[in-house]
């Protein structure tokens, strides 16, 4: 499948749903729907407050890439940053512009557009940050170049793309591969075909690390402590021992499904060392 097939393929399956909202049964962008899926979201994902530190941008110009439902971006707007936000589908676009009508909240801009071809002059953003986006995206490394091109020199950009090396990985391996009879299909067809939009990517850590010191950023972090996806959360108590008793054994700071990464954009004229 060719690039321009695939993301229309990806643009399809998130302008049916926005992520996050598939489950809610609440009606289409009442207040209700809005907070259950925030309640969600933030159960499920608790980790996305430490990574982000939303009220550490108070004021600071700040661009999410891939709104989604816009949860995340409300943070943002509610800290008091200067917000800015893109998604491939309108529905992502619809679901953002009701969500923040409805609490009296504006941002600068929110709109349609491609983290392929991000739509802002290089050096703009104090903060580029996105969660889950890049690895759905055809061109993962287009999109990372893209976000390193609009962050200032010195500035700061948060990624979260899904670790290969994970306990959620290897469930999914388990599920659509060895318990298929395909003992020899890779994790990462297993994922491209089946984890959400068709075409999904995973990195390892050291795959991620070597596609960074090709760039022009300093690597803050990576982490990827276990989550409750890995931990099969959905599950009934019995399973879920199992991925409990694997943490414990693999390490619970390493094998989670989310590789949270936090970058600096090299000042100008810096030089990698
Ligand atoms: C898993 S959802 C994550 C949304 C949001 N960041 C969140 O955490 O809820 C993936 C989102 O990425 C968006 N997306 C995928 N490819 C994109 C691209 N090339 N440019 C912009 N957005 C994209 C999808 O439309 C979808 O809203």
């Amino acid at each position: 499948m060719n690039n321009e097939v695939l993301k229309n393929c990806v643009k399809k399956y998130w302008n049916f749903a926005s992520c996050g909202t598939e489950f809610i049964k609440k009606t289409k962008f009442s207040t209700e729907y809005f907070d259950a899926i925030q309640d969600f979201r933030y159960t499920i994902e608790p980790e996305i407050f430490s990574f982000a530190q939303f009220t550490r941008f108070h004021g600071k110009k700040v661009l999410e890439v891939g709104i989604g439902a816009g949860t995340d971006f409300l943070q943002w707007v509610k800290s008091g940053a200067v917000c800015y936000g893109i998604d491939l589908t309108e529905e992502a676009i619809a679901n953002v512009s009701q969500l923040l009508a409805q609490q009296n909240l504006s941002a600068v801009e929110i709109k349609v557009a491609d983290a392929e071809h991000i739509p802002y002059t290089e050096n703009f953003f104090d903060l580029t940050y996105s969660w889950g986006v890049i690895h759905h995206s055809p061109d993962t490394i287009r999109c990372l170049d893209e976000i390193i091109r609009v962050t200032k020199p010195g500035g700061t950009i948060k990624l979260m793309v899904y670790n290969r090396r994970s306990l959620f990985a290897f469930y999914m391996y388990l599920r659509y591969a060895l318990l298929k009879g395909k003992p020899f299909q890779s994790f990462s067809k297993v994922i491209y075909d089946h984890q959400e939009s068709i075409g999904t990517k995973a990195y390892t850590r050291k795959e991620l690390i070597n596609i960074l010191a090709t760039k022009s950023v300093d690597i803050v972090s990576i982490k990827s402590p276990v989550t409750n996806h890995d931990l099969l959360y959905y599950k009934s108590k019995l399973i879920r021992f199992i991925p409990y008793i694997l943490a414990c054994i693999c390490g619970w700071n390493s094998v989670g499904w989310f590789m949270q990464v936090e970058l600096k954009k090299m000042d100008t004229g810096e030089k990698r060392s």
